[in-house]
């Protein structure tokens, strides 16, 4: 098995490529890109920690090698937010990155089952769809936006608010990553009842976390820690899944354009990336009028992605 984390050295690819080194199957390779000359020390670093993976840094010019035969692609390359910017504020710096990686994954891993974490998820997910289709190498099943953030933030919060013990609470979400287009699905928690009050803040509360993060950093990025451990576990989905074990997971895919061309929720995933697309279930009234009143913001931030490569 072989993972490539395209932006290794920042932030969330080095608490990512961390968590790797200590989680993937023995006998994995663990390939850490970055433009950022620290990358090969990352590297370094890493390998004196005794596991059996393998790992190695690749700098600015050696893309290819990277990617070479990867198995898996993850991507938190790129900026993140500072207080007072939002997530589309990003597009126009991390559009341009994500279209020279993706051209970078045609040429040398074009079946890899691809990770993006770089922001705008909505705008960036649809851009590595476009470069794929121009090269003929679109498989909709290997391409994924990772959202899992807001899911393990809504499992947190929820436990926080009730009491409860995290490790057995499942939350839903559904939609896009950002803003309103992140919908927890809280009427579909197990055995938790929330008043009106509750849904209404906790789903605010989860929708804004990442600006608790970016505020309370005061200017210093945005979420990396919890976002290395969310992009770590959806990693490993995927690896099971490759590995032949039936794994569901939440990601951001091109489904059945019901709701939007590309849509948060459940998937199944095998040896090929999705196996099947699961329904999310019934909605109550507060959930269907969330999703109603977000989809054209999804759809403006999708169509952003497509027209970056079309335009
Ligand atoms: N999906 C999510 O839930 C989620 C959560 C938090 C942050 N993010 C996003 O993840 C991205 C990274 O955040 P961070 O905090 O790690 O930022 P960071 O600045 O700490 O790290 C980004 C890294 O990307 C590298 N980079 C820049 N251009 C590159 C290129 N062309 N090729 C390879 N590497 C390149 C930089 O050198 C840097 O090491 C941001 O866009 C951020 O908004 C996503």
């Amino acid at each position: 098995m072989k993972v490539a984390v395209l932006g290794a050295a920042g932030g969330i690819g080095q608490a990512l490529s961390l968590l790797l080194k200590t989680q993937l199957p023995a006998g994995s390779e663990l390939s850490l890109y970055d433009v950022a000359p620290v990358v090969p020390g990352v590297a370094v670093d890493l390998s004196h920690i005794p596991t059996a993976v393998k790992v190695a840094g690749y700098g600015a010019d050696n893309l290819n090698d990277a990617l070479a035969g990867a198995d898996i692609v993850l991507i938190p390359a790129g900026m993140p937010r500072k207080p007072g910017m939002d997530r589309a504020d990003l597009f126009n710096v991390n559009a341009g990155i994500i279209k020279t990686l993706a051209e970078g994954i045609v040429a040398n891993c074009p079946k890899a089952l691809v990770g993006i974490i770089t922001n705008p998820v909505n705008g960036t997910v649809p851009i590595v769809a476009e470069v794929f289709k121009k090269a003929g190498t679109y498989d909709a099943g290997r391409v994924f936006g990772v959202t899992t953030l807001d899911v393990i933030r809504s499992e947190a919060f929820v436990a926080e608010l009730k009491g409860l013990d995290v490790s057995k609470v499942k939350v839903p979400v559904i939609g896009g990553h950002s803003g309103t287009t992140i919908l927890p699905l809280l009427s579909q928690v197990e055995g938790v009842e929330f008043t009106d009050e509750e849904v209404a803040s906790l789903t605010h509360r989860i929708q804004n976390a990442g600006t608790e993060v970016v505020e309370a950093k005061a200017g210093g990025g945005s979420a990396t820690l919890s976002m290395g451990a969310a992009a770590a576990r959806f990693c490993m989905s995927l690896v099971k899944g490759l590995q032949g074990e039936e794994v569901i997971d939440y990601a951001y895919v091109e489904g059945d354009g019901s709701d939007a061309p590309f849509f948060a929720q459940p998937v199944r995933l095998g040896v090929n990336g999705v196996s099947e697309i699961l329904p999310y279930g019934k909605l109550s009234a507060f959930e269907e009028k969330a999703k109603n009143d977000m989809l054209p913001t999804l759809k403006k931030d999708i169509q952003e992605g497509i027209d970056f490569i079309n335009g």
